[in-house]
């Protein structure tokens, strides 16, 4: 077996088999196919596409590149979450402190960026001393002693995705259907959650532009799920406009804070809601989904969630004066208002272009070696549905020169679109399937 072969294979559009997959994915784990044939493999997966068959093939080999965690004995009922990626997306931030509090118990492996979406671990790593890679032991002893731990792919769990994503993120091969479930389902596996609940984005700012892919890529995981005994569930969310107020690392970690202490955006408290309460059911604590809701008010009410937060950031390294003091976060250089062109209403606030500006500030990265800078991005003032004034602030841009914030504030501008009538808010769930 060769991987040229198996290169050639794919390029022209044919199945591979189970042990030309495993190949490739354990000669790319250890070094010994190199990233620009492995980048071939990839870009031929994404115009070609993989068969169910090939799809569940790619996941297992990447499940089993590493070790598979098991979670039986500390954390029997445990829920895992996860994206598939938006612009703003700072849900797992806000949504598993107030869960683990609780009492389900937290184990979750996160990723970084990738493409215009941001990553929870790049967001985590703004605040200052917070270690994202811990061993095995550490990451089920915090499980254990405090019922939540939030990790990078640093441990040998699914190291292959770890690869593979880097490389897709920087030759345009994030959008792909079979790359995206083998990627999710690999690292859930690995993770050794029964339970698996998955945000599908879907619009402008996610890697599934239309309902209609978010739904096939649904029925894909959950098949995956199912053959490996897992219990997955999938709910479909707006992305056409990002989520809550603001789209870069710290900035987000701000406003996950704040979430945490009660201070919501709208769309974001329709997520944590949703999912919290079916997170919840999953767990086998209550089916009735609105008591639960009331659960995860009261939580994050009395304090509980915000504190279990503290909890996590302290036991894993980080400076817990940056969260009880937000004003520590260093802030970018460079702040400029985006002013509204004309009066009216919001009719389209593109996730896309936020997320393009976003990167273009440096929050994300074009190459896969970029270093992101924290500090960076932009806070929307105005989103879809909302009235605006001539000139008033829609927007900030929080970038590192002045050329940078110059070009961010046209990119901003450009973003909206600005109408005379009044336009409707968007919902945010979507279908839960
Ligand atoms: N999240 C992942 O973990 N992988 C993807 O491919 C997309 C989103």
């Amino acid at each position: 077996m060769s991987i040229i072969e198996i290169i050639e294979t794919k390029k022209v559009g044919k199945e591979l088999s189970k042990e030309e997959i495993e190949f490739f994915v354990k000669g790319y784990t250890n070094n010994e196919i190199t990233d620009y044939q492995a980048a071939a493999l990839v870009m031929a997966i994404c115009i070609n596409g993989m068969t169910i068959e090939e799809i569940s093939n790619l996941t297992m080999a990447m499940a089993n590149s590493g070790e598979i965690l098991d979670l039986k004995e500390i954390a029997p009922n445990t829920v895992d979450k996860h994206s598939t990626g938006g612009v703003g997306d700072k849900i797992t931030l806000i949504l598993m402190p107030i869960i683990a509090s609780i009492g389900v118990p937290i184990a979750k492996m996160s990723g970084r960026g990738l493409g215009i979406t941001g990553g929870t671990i790049d967001k985590l790593e703004s605040i200052p001393g917070y270690r994202t890679g811990l061993d095995i032991e550490e990451f089920k002893n915090n499980v254990k002693e405090i019922g939540i731990s939030l990790i990078g792919q640093s441990m040998n769990l699914a190291p292959a995705d770890k690869k593979i994503y880097a490389l897709r993120d920087a030759t345009a091969c994030t959008n792909s259907i079979p790359l995206i479930a083998s990627s999710i389902m690999s690292k859930k596996i690995a993770a050794g959650a029964k339970n698996i609940i998955l945000d599908v984005t879907c619009g402008s700012g996610a890697f599934m532009e239309t309902k209609n892919d978010a739904k096939i890529l649904s029925k894909l995981m959950k098949y995956i799920g199912k053959n490996c005994d897992r219990n997955v569930m999938c709910i479909l969310t707006n992305m056409n406009e990002p989520v809550g107020y603001s789209v870069g690392n710290a900035l987000e970690v701000v406003e996950a804070v704040k979430a945490l202490k009660g201070n919501m955006a709208e769309d974001v408290k329709e997520i944590i809601l949703t999912f919290g309460s079916y997170m919840l059911k999953m767990a086998g604590l209550g089916d009735n989904l609105e008591v639960n809701k009331t659960r995860i008010i009261k939580e994050i009410e009395s304090g509980k969630a915000y504190n279990k937060f503290v909890e996590l950031i302290k036991k894993q390294g980080g400076d817990i004066e940056y969260i009880e003091n937000l004003e520590k976060f260093e802030k970018a250089p460079y702040i400029m208002p985006v002013l509204a062109s004309k009066s009216g209403y919001v009719a389209e606030l593109s996730a896309e272009m936020i997320g393009r500006a976003s990167v273009d500030l440096g929050a994300g990265r074009k190459k896969k070696e970029d270093a992101i800078d924290s500090r960076v991005g932009i806070i929307v003032c105005k989103k879809t549905g909302d009235k605006v004034e001539k000139d008033e602030p829609i927007a900030y841009v929080h970038a590192n020169s002045v050329e940078s914030a110059e070009d961010g504030v046209l990119k901003v501008k450009n973003a909206y679109t600005i109408v005379d009538k009044k336009v409707k808010k968007p919902s945010v769930i979507l279908e839960i399937l």
